[in-house]
C-alpha cells in the first residue's frame, strides 16, 4: 500500500467515526497530502470504497506523474467545477457528505447544496489536519532536509551582511541563497526587522538599514520539496545593551525549557506554560503576547497548536515550533525560534543554528 492509500485509509476511520458518507476534500494541502498531487483547482472526494480527485486538462501529465492509478475526473474546458464535482457525488451515491468546514467556502457549499437536494452537507473539523499532524519518517526527512537549507542560506548571508544593507536587501539573499542551496524558496516572506521594528512580531521587510539600530529580528525558513522550516534569530550590529542582554537571556532560558518539556504526552498547553512562568516570573508576561509555537509541515502553520488552552497531547512525530518572545513597542522585540521533532523518547531539536548570546553578535 503506498503512502497516500495509508493516509487515506486512515481518514477512512475518521470518515466513519464522524459518521458520514465520505469527505470533499476542498483544501488543496490536504489534497496533496492525500493523493501527492502537487498542483492546485482540484477536489478529492473519499468514500468508504473509493476515492476520485476532480480535477481539469492542465494537470493531466502532471497527475499520472505524480500519483499514477488514482481515479481522476476531469472536467472538459468551460465545464463548472461545481457541476462535475457534483456529479462524482451523485455517482457516488452519498447521503451524507462530510465538507471541510475551514476550506469550503459558503458560495460553493449553497451551490452544491442546490444541485444534490438529496444530500446532507455536514461540516467536519480537522479530519486531514488531525492526521498531518503527526509526521512519517519521510515527511520528518524532508521537514530536515528543509532546516537544513535554512542553515546554509541563514549562514550566507550572515557571512556576507554588511550594516548599510536595507532589511529588503537582506530578505532577498535569504530567499537566493535558499534557492542556491537546493530548496524551493522561502517557507514564507522572511521578517527582517531592525530594532524598533522587532516589536512587531510579524513585520514586513522594508529600507532601513541594519545600521539604524543595535539589533536585527531575523525570521526565516526554508521549503525544501513541499516541507517548510521556520526559524528566529537576533543578530547584534551594534553593542549589546544592559536591557538587550537581560530579555535575550530571559527568552532562552524559556526557550530551552520549554524545549526540555517536550516529549510524548506532554500537554501543548503545559509546554507553553513552562516558557510563560519563566517569562512571567521575570516581570515581561504582558510583552509575551502570542504563542510558544506550532506545527509546521506542509504549511507553515498547522496542528497542533502550543498554546493557553490547548490540551491536545504531544505524540511522538508531531514537529513544533518553539518561539517565545518578548516585545516592547518602540524599542524593540527579541524571539528565538527552532524547530523540534517529538521522538518516542522525548525531543529532538531539528535546527542547529547557534543561539547564545555571543552567536548573535555580527563581527
Ligand atoms: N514566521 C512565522 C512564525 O514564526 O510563526
Ligand atoms: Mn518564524
Ligand atoms: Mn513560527
Amino acid at each position: 500500500m503506498s503512502v497516500h492509500e495509508a493516509r487515506r485509509k486512515r481518514l477512512r476511520q475518521q470518515v466513519r467515526a464522524t459518521k458520514v458518507d465520505g469527505l470533499l476534500v476542498t483544501n488543496f494541502v490536504n489534497v496533496t497530502y492525500l493523493t501527492g498531487f502537487t498542483g492546485d483547482d482540484s477536489y478529492l472526494l473519499v468514500t468508504h470504497d473509493g476515492v476520485q480527485l476532480v480535477t481539469d486538462m492542465r494537470y493531466t501529465t502532471q497527475l499520472e506523474d505524480e500519483c499514477p492509478g488514482l481515479k481522476l475526473q476531469v472536467r472538459s474546458p468551460g465545464e463548472k467545477m461545481l457541476d462535475t464535482t457534483a456529479d462524482v457525488i451523485k455517482r457516488a451515491k452519498v447521503d451524507r457528505l462530510g465538507v471541510e468546514a475551514s476550506s469550503m467556502t459558503v458560495g460553493l457549499n449553497n451551490a452544491l447544496q442546490e444541485k444534490l437536494p438529496k444530500t446532507k452537507l455536514e461540516p467536519t473539523e480537522d479530519l486531514v489536519e488531525g492526521l498531518r499532524a503527526v509526521k512519517d519518517k519521510d515527511e520528518v526527512a524532508a521537514i530536515r532536509l528543509a532546516c537544513h537549507h535554512a542553515k546554509r542560506a541563514f549562514e550566507a548571508v550572515r557571512a556576507a551582511v554588511t550594516p548599510t544593507m536595507t532589511e529588503s536587501q537582506v530578505a532577498a539573499d535569504l530567499e537566493y541563497q535558499a534557492r542556491r542551496f537546493g530548496a524551493k524558496g522561502l517557507s514564507f516572506e522572511p521578517i527582517v526587522a531592525v530594532g524598533a521594528r522587532s516589536a512587531l512580531p510579524h513585520g514586513r521587510p522594508t529600507q532601513l538599514q541594519l545600521a539604524e539600530s543595535d539589533f536585527t529580528l531575523v525570521d526565516w525558513g526554508a521549503r525544501t520539496g513541499q516541507y517548510v522550516s521556520d526559524l528566529t534569530r537576533m543578530w547584534v550590529t551594534g553593542k549589546i545593551s544592559p536591557k538587550f542582554r537581560k530579555i535575550y537571556e530571559v527568552v532562552l532560558q524559556a526557550q530551552l525549557a520549554a524545549i526540555d518539556a517536550i516529549r510524548p504526552g506532554s500537554k501543548c498547553e503545559e509546554v507553553d506554560a513552562v516558557a510563560r512562568g519563566i517569562i512571567t516570573k521575570a516581570g515581561y508576561g504582558k510583552q509575551f503576547g502570542h504563542g510558544l509555537g506550532h506545527g509546521i509541515g506542509l504549511e507553515v502553520h498547522e496542528a497542533p497548536r502550543l498554546t493557553k488552552q490547548q490540551a491536545v497531547e504531544l505524540q511522538s512525530g508531531m514537529v513544533v515550533t518553539v518561539e517565545p518572545g518578548i516585545y516592547f513597542p518602540g524599542w524593540g522585540g527579541i524571539r528565538i525560534e527552532d524547530d523540534v521533532l517529538v521522538t518516542p523518547s522525548g525531543h529532538e531539536v531539528l535546527t542547529d543554528v547557534p543561539k547564545q548570546l555571543d552567536d548573535c553578535l555580527l563581527s
